[in-house]
């Protein structure tokens, strides 16, 4: 497929949906469906090293998936360290910087140590960021920015007429980042689902009836070639835009 390079989205979101169907429908258990998407992970960390995105989230376990059977919580752990484990030389190599958010203590010991280890070995790697959220929720995300900014305040470091949206902005979990530009979701739900709700402010979405298991690098390049098409307006008018872009190409 043909994308255009200028075109290509530096923020990536993906809520990876589907898994449990995908099972399912074939007869299996649940966890192979997470299993199988895995393998979509990896597809994905690929297309987007070579298309050139910068950042690329994924949404691997919302806070409300603690309430899930503790046998599918469990594996679905198991899952996400052992692959950080096999993957970590890799990411190394390739240049991929691995970070995670999320409610870092509601996560064991294991898993939290996994994920910080990793985060130290990459933290050199500049070609892509790969943020996975995990026991991830956007309200509690902006909630506990709010508690620190408010902390400041009656410790009077700051006054309230500094609260402003960079403020909010450095207060979330990676507040470095840029915000998301392409949000996309599998499985034919067309919902948000409590994921970066700040952060897609203005980012295009694409949603695809497709299983995770069954979404490859053909599909992703289908999501940004769409991404590419749309004119990002960011509450100005598609005359303005047509404008700057006409003067940005000169
Ligand atoms: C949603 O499908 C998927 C998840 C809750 C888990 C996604 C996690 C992975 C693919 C593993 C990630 C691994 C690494 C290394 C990051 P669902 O179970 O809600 O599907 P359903 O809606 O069909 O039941």
């Amino acid at each position: 497929m043909d994308i255009n390079k200028k075109k290509v989205p530096a923020h990536v979101a993906i809520i990876m949906d589907g898994n449990g169907r995908w099972a399912k429908e074939r007869g299996l258990e649940r966890v192979y469906g997470h299993a199988n998407g895995v393998a979509s992970v990896r597809k994905a960390i690929k297309a987007s090293l070579d298309m050139g995105v910068k950042v690329l989230t994924l949404y691997a376990f919302s806070q409300e998936n603690w309430n899930r059977p503790a046998a599918e919580v469990e594996a679905l752990m198991l899952l996400m360290v052992s692959n950080m484990k096999q993957e970590l030389p890799s990411f190394i190599e390739q240049g991929v910087r691995f970070r995670y958010i999320g409610n870092r203590a509601a996560l064991s010991d294991e898993v939290r140590e996994e994920f910080d280890y990793c985060e130290r070995q990459t933290a050199h790697c500049e070609r892509l960021t790969l943020v996975i959220a995990v026991s991830y929720s956007a309200r509690e995300e902006l909630a506990m920015a709010a508690q620190k900014i408010a902390r400041r305040a009656v410790e009077g470091e700051i006054r309230v007429e500094d609260i402003d949206v960079d403020m909010m902005e450095e207060n979330l979990y990676a507040g470095d980042l840029p915000a998301v530009d392409l949000m996309i979701r599998t499985s034919g739900e067309i919902r948000i689902s409590n994921f970066l709700l700040w952060q897609v402010a203005y980012a295009e979405f694409y949603f695809t009836d497709l299983y995770w298991p069954d979404f490859d690098e053909k599909e992703y390049e289908k999501a940004v070639e769409y991404y590419g098409r749309r004119e990002r307006r960011f509450g100005k008018t598609s005359e303005q835009i047509k404008l700057e872009n006409s003067i940005n190409q000169e």
